[in-house]
């Protein structure tokens, strides 16, 4: 079993595995997939987790955590574009894993990209749900709470899950079986739908930018960086740290475009494009959205679920302004969930291809060519789960899993270097003994810093994870397969 976990896939064969006959469609251009990583990364994070943050760890200082979570990215982002320039096919760091750290890595990271796609999925539409009534509400449309809340929630004294008398969230699961539906047609469709909300959510963002500026009161922020009240994560330089890796989940997304390098048209050039052009955008909203909210209102007053329209109601003159933003959330955090639903079918075809999973996960539709089973279960799944469970208990184990898989791609890169000098490399990170290292050393504190009880859900999703691997995944492989048929000829 050991040589079987070190068992590497060749990056020929990966190549040629592409080239066969179960081919997806090639459509996506760089303008595409940066509006796709756009689409994927602008949502709840910046909507919702930004005013708990402010208010819990960081103050006025949530700038300062959305440059290092930033960073963090910035250089696993250049890892992912080496990577995805390199090995352009579908799977993400899935497929990387495979090519160079070998099948047990690549399972492990493939777990765990499903912990974050899918349950990002699920995560994003109980955060749509809340924006989405609030609307509606505005527009004298009630929905009771009963229907539009989560039935469990965790006690913020024990940490138990209990009930919290809501029946379901029903309009997350509306909107989950809706993207899912659009996905199921088509990659094409996909992104042109998500090219007109990127479009709608960035004007919404640099308006409530443009408009709170005049309204920033410089009292606000000072201090700017709060100081500590004694334990870790409440403000401080630790606040800081912690609440980087609350808002990490807003950054969520960029790395998605490179599960559809084999959808790119140009992968070689227009992935590494997408990855870092989606990444500075993104950074930089989200470092002047930062200021301008902790500018505006007191971090104390932001421990709220939809913190930037509390800001702009705070403001006679800007009220007009709230009622656009809650749509352009609602607009932005639709286009995550399709980037989301996309990225995750894929990762199921990826590993479905490999044996790792049952074949009909990487079945492709034989008209629309998506990998339609993978998006059904993908759809199903998470409408489940954002239907029972709140944002916060879902979003954390989001990032740890991403981040997981985040330490793994930037030293990924750097035992390639070693192993395979050879390959051409259409893209380099730069000076990579520094960044591959600070990557995976930025991501693994803000790893550390997402507390203990995410740690135990992530080592029993890892379990649950090796159970499945070691019962099905293990036999099945290709790998596996190919090996016993040349060792019995
Ligand atoms: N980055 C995505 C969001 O904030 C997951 O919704």
């Amino acid at each position: 079993m050991g040589s079987q976990l070190l068992a590497t896939k060749s990056i020929d064969e990966l190549q040629a595995q592409e080239a066969s006959g179960n081919e997806l469609r090639r459509a996506l251009t760089a303008t595409q997939l940066t509006l796709l990583g756009v689409g994927g990364v602008i949502g709840t994070g910046i909507f919702v987790l930004t005013g708990v943050a402010a208010a819990q760890n960081a103050g006025p200082a949530l700038a300062l955590s959305f440059i290092f979570a930033g960073i963090g990215c910035l250089f696993a982002g250049l890892c992912y574009a080496e990577f995805a320039a390199m090995i352009p096919v579908s799977g993400s760091a899935y497929s990387y894993s495979y090519a160079t750290l070998g099948e047990g890595v690549a399972w492990f990271i493939g777990w765990n990209l499903i912990l974050e796609y899918l349950f990002a999925v699920a995560t994003v539409s109980v955060g749509w749900s809340g924006y989405a009534v609030s609307l509606l509400e505005q527009l004298n449309i009630h929905i009771p709470p009963a229907l539009s809340h989560a039935p469990f929630d965790q006690d913020k004294i024990t940490g138990h899950m209990m009930r919290t008398g809501a029946i379901i969230n029903v309009p997350a699961i509306l909107i989950v079986a809706a993207i899912a539906t659009i996905c199921y047609v088509g990659i094409k469709q996909s992104a042109a739908f998500n090219s007109v909300i990127v479009t709608i959510k960035v004007t919404v963002i640099i308006l409530f930018i443009m408009f709170g500026i005049s309204f920033i009161n410089t009292a606000n922020w000072h201090p700017f960086v709060p100081p500590n009240e004694g334990h870790f994560g409440a403000y401080g330089w630790s606040g800081v740290l912690a609440a980087s890796g609350v808002i990490f989940f807003a950054y969520i997304g960029f790395d998605a475009i490179s599960t559809a390098a084999q959808e790119a048209k140009n992968p070689q050039r227009d992935m590494p494009v997408g990855i870092l052009a989606s990444l500075v955008v993104c950074t930089i909203l989200y470092v002047a959205v930062a200021l301008v909210l902790t500018g505006m209102v007191s971090y104390k007053e932001l421990n709220v679920a939809a913190p930037v329209a509390l800001a702009l109601d705070k403001y006679s003159g800007l009220h007009w302004l709230g009622f656009w933003v809650k749509l352009g959330a609602v607009a932005g955090m639709t286009s995550v969930m399709l980037v989301m639903t996309i990225a995750q079918a894929r990762i199921f075809f990826a590993m479905a291809r490999d044996g790792l999973l049952p074949k009909f996960f990487g079945k492709v539709h034989p008209r629309f060519r998506t990998p339609s089973t993978g998006t059904v279960v993908t759809g199903a799944t998470a409408a489940i789960i954002g239907g029972l469970f709140p944002v916060g208990v879902l979003g954390h184990l989001v990032s740890i899993g991403t981040l997981a898989a985040f330490v793994t791609v930037c030293l990924g890169v750097l035992v390639l270097r070693r192993t395979r000098p050879d390959l051409p490399r259409p893209f380099r990170t730069p000076v990579p003994g520094f960044t591959c290292v600070a990557g995976a050393a930025v991501c693994g504190l803000m790893m550390l810093s997402l507390g203990a009880a995410t740690w135990w859900r992530l080592a029993i999703w890892t379990v649950i994870g090796i159970a499945v691997y070691a019962f099905y995944g293990y036999r099945n492989s290709r790998l596996h397969r190919a090996g016993a048929s040349a060792s019995a000829a």
